[in-house]
């Protein structure tokens, strides 16, 4: 029996592997465009940076991560997400200031899946460091708002809210406990036991939807400078034409968040799994590493559920495919594939020994755009080519086909 891939992973092949190249081709020249620069981080670490960075009472360390005890004992993880290792590399580097990096890649989480939730997941994302302004957290939502919309997903909007800071967090989190102690008889039992240590995750519940609905929400009790940051972020919104709505029970499952958190919604995806990308303010993280302070927004994208919502793309052939007319004149076929693809073309032939009838075939199969036939014009330093689209043939010279490939 052929093995099967592990349940929850993917295989990306084509054609459907098309529109994750779009994407992640758009992603990085998005991303180049705003000042982020290519940053890349171990696929595992050591299990202590996620207990510590993203937090020991989440489900993601709970409950969902991919731990294992290496050769020599120690424990490690594949990485559930990346901002917690790219926040070790810059402490680790020795950097000071700021900071701007982009990465793309997979991640791991142990959930239950389906469509759009993988445990084997791909995340684009970016985080800048050291930088405190609100205008900052405004660039990175622009950033994954522009992502969305270059990808052609339609009817995208943001949720946002703000936790506001530690000691604001730490009020909210004593009132909503109360809250729910209040209402313990309505609670899901993995709700009765989170909410003596982190009742901020029983906001994340789907099975306590109910409760949570009337609970006290964080923005009611921030401070004042976490609600003037929070005000520039809207500000900044506004100038920037984001459409955006306030969630006020939107905590975001990862712990090291204060002030600002978002997620990306499309009105034309609404799967259980809705959330295209989120991300947010993380200036606790450094400190939680055992760093010094170290101001930071940032966000990841799914991509598995951004190609779900992507429109399906143009198809795209090769520019030019040469058949070869007259089996003679494969050396000199072969060569001009090669000068083609030099001067920057698609180009392809078929390899096989076919007829001139199949090789038509599949270059119609292939949907090039120019069909170049090497037959007995090559002599006189020509080649034959039809214009797939409406068949309309000449005969051109040879170094005129890259220009006619380009028409
Ligand atoms: P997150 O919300 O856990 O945040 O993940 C970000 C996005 O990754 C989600 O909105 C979703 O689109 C995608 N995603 C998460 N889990 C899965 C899954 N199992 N299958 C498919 N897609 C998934 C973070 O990871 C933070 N590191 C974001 C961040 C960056 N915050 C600050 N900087």
């Amino acid at each position: 029996m052929i093995p099967q891939a592990p349940k929850g992973t993917d295989d990306i092949l084509p054609p459907a592997s098309e529109k994750w190249r779009t994407l992640l081709r758009g992603f990085e020249d998005l991303a180049r465009r705003y000042g982020y620069a290519l940053t890349m981080t171990p696929l595992f670490e050591a299990t202590e940076l996620f207990s510590r960075g993203v937090g020991e009472e989440t489900e993601v360390v709970e409950k969902q991560m991919y731990t294992f005890a290496d050769k020599s004992d120690r424990s490690l993880t594949l990485r559930p997400e990346a901002t917690a290792s790219v926040v070790r590399a810059y402490l680790g580097a020795g950097l000071q200031g700021v900071f701007k990096g982009y990465y793309a890649g997979p991640m791991f989480r142990y959930e239950q899946p389906q469509s759009g939730r993988r445990r084997q997941f791909f995340q684009v994302g970016v985080e800048y460091l050291a930088e405190p302004s609100p205008d900052a957290d405004v660039e990175v939502i622009e950033v994954g708002y522009r992502l969305l919309a270059d990808a052609g997903v339609t009817g995208v909007g943001v949720r946002l809210n703000t936790l506001g800071d530690p000691a604001d967090r730490a009020a909210y989190r004593d009132e909503l406990r109360s809250f729910l102690r209040g209402r313990a008889g309505d609670l899901s039992p993995d709700a009765r036991r989170r909410l003596e240590g982190n009742p901020l995750r029983v906001l994340d519940s789907k099975a306590d939807a109910e409760v949570v609905a009337d609970a006290p929400a964080p923005i009611d009790s921030i401070g004042g400078e976490a609600a003037a940051h929070f005000s520039g972020v809207r500000a900044g919104l506004d100038r920037a034409g984001i459409p955006y709505e306030i969630a006020p029970r939107l905590v975001r499952g990862l712990d090291y968040y204060n002030r600002t958190v978002f997620e990306y919604v499309s009105a034309d995806y609404t799967a259980a799994q809705d959330a295209l990308g989120g991300g947010g303010r993380y200036d606790p993280l450094a400190e939680m590493l055992g760093g010094p302070p170290v101001a930071a927004v940032g966000l990841a994208m799914g991509v598995d559920r951004i190609v779900l919502a992507m429109p399906d793309p143009e198809p795209a052939g090769p520019d030019v495919f040469v058949v070869l007319a007259d089996p003679q004149r494969r050396a000199e076929a072969l060569g001009m594939v090669g000068r083609l693809r030099e001067a920057g073309l698609w180009a392809e032939m078929d390899l096989g020994e076919r007829s001139l009838k199949a090789q038509f075939k599949v270059a119609g199969r292939r949907s090039a755009r120019l069909v170049a036939v090497v037959g007995d014009e090559w002599d006189e330093g020509e080649v034959t080519v039809r214009r797939m689209a409406d068949g309309e043939e000449s005969r051109v010279a040879i170094e005129e086909v890259p220009a006619w490939a380009s028409r």
